[in-house]
């Protein structure tokens, strides 16, 4: 790896990679013990590792100038080698002997749009060091200490799925993964159907803490109606009795594992694109995730007849939108729906698929 024998002056002992990931349907179920449904993305993040003479540890990310020193008695102040630290910790907890190291990451993972690249950086170190030191981690419990990672150190109350995804998810076809027994199955996309992914431009801003605020308000509503989580609840007339906000909170809950589960059911791109719109409105309306924004790009997007559905993909408040489209259309659609969007002001991005990967 080049980019690493430039920083540290040789060769790398180990190299891991993991993909970001795009969520088709399943929205902030994860942390309610729900179903969810990811695809892996193209974009990748690269870790790669040597051991170190020295006692400290360094970090070099493609693109920063600085390199991050640090020991593991105490988390660095630089906010992306946290996430780094907190999966070198995790493993030492395991029982990994951990030794210092030189640490070179690169990625092409979008940041900030919800499209994981955390995840990725997770479990790319983590399959590095597992790499590097022969440790006898599957690819399961590397997402467990990925998402233990997000939460002790990165302060993001988070569910599993973004790390289940960037561990186990393909390109090609998506992941319907059961969060509370991890049991799971990869799901075809409907025929002749393709992704596409648009950033809207729009910085997520209240992502860590609306994110747990909404994540509380799910365990409230839970403990209100004695089940050990929303995922327990089968119909949204149980949920008569909560108090306004909280119902909406757990109606989106259960009407979007109900999506997920039907989705993967039906065969038509058609009727998967209706759930697609259908999460998009739960997710506006009744767990208020979405901006102007946001719903502006998905309503174009849902006017075009080359998409059968979209809707905002990932935690929300701000950064990008999902479609299903007919694989023909795709393109013509992606600058049709720019244009549009242009006019109203608003610069967005194709991130999906990675710009020249389609022609
Ligand atoms: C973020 C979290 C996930 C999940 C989604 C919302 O990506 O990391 O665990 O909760 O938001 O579905």
């Amino acid at each position: 790896m080049k980019s690493f024998e430039k920083v540290f002056g040789a060769a790398p002992q180990a190299v891991g990679e993991a993909p970001g990931r795009v969520n088709l349907l399943g929205e902030h179920t994860d942390y309610n013990d729900g179903f969810v449904l990811p695809i892996a993305i193209a974009q990748r993040t690269r870790v790669a590792m040597r051991r170190s003479k020295g006692p400290h540890f360094a970090l070099h990310a493609q693109g920063q100038g600085a390199t991050v020193r640090f020991t593991l008695d105490a988390p660095p102040v630089e906010h992306f080698a946290t996430y780094v630290f907190g999966c070198l910790r995790l493993a030492r907890d395991r029982g990994a002997r951990i030794p210092a190291l030189e640490i070179h990451v690169e990625s092409d993972v979008p940041m900030g749009v919800g499209l994981s690249s955390s995840a990725a950086l997770e479990v790319a170190t983590l399959r590095c060091l597992r790499q590097l030191l022969a440790l006898p981690f599957d690819d399961v419990l590397i997402a467990q200490l990925a998402q233990r990672a997000e939460i002790d150190y990165a302060g993001v109350n988070c569910g599993i799925m973004d790390q289940m995804a960037s561990s186990l998810a393909d390109t090609t076809r998506a992941l319907l993964l059961d969060t509370r027994s991890l049991e799971r199955r990869v799901v075809e996309l409907p025929p002749g159907s393709a992704v596409l992914v648009i950033d809207s431009g729009i910085a997520r801003s209240l992502a860590a803490s609306g994110y747990n605020q909404r994540r509380a308000e799910c365990e409230e509503a839970a403990r209100l109606l004695g089940v050990a989580s929303l995922r327990d609840v089968d119909g949204v007339e149980r949920l008569s009795g909560l108090p306004d906000l909280l119902k909406r909170r757990a109606r989106h809950v259960v009407t979007e594992n109900a999506r997920v589960t039907l989705a993967v059911a039906c065969a038509t791109a058609e009727a998967f694109g209706v759930l697609m719109n259908d999460s998009h409105a739960s997710l506006r309306d009744d767990y208020e995730v979405s901006t102007p924004e946001l719903d502006k790009l998905v309503t174009l997007l849902q006017a075009q007849a080359g998409v059968y559905g979209a809707r905002l993909t990932g935690a929300g408040f701000g950064g990008a939108c999902v479609a299903l489209c007919r694989d023909q259309a795709l393109e013509q659609v992606a600058a049709t729906v720019l244009e549009h969007y242009r006019a109203a002001g608003q610069i967005g991005t194709v991130l999906v698929p990675p710009r020249g990967a389609h022609s």
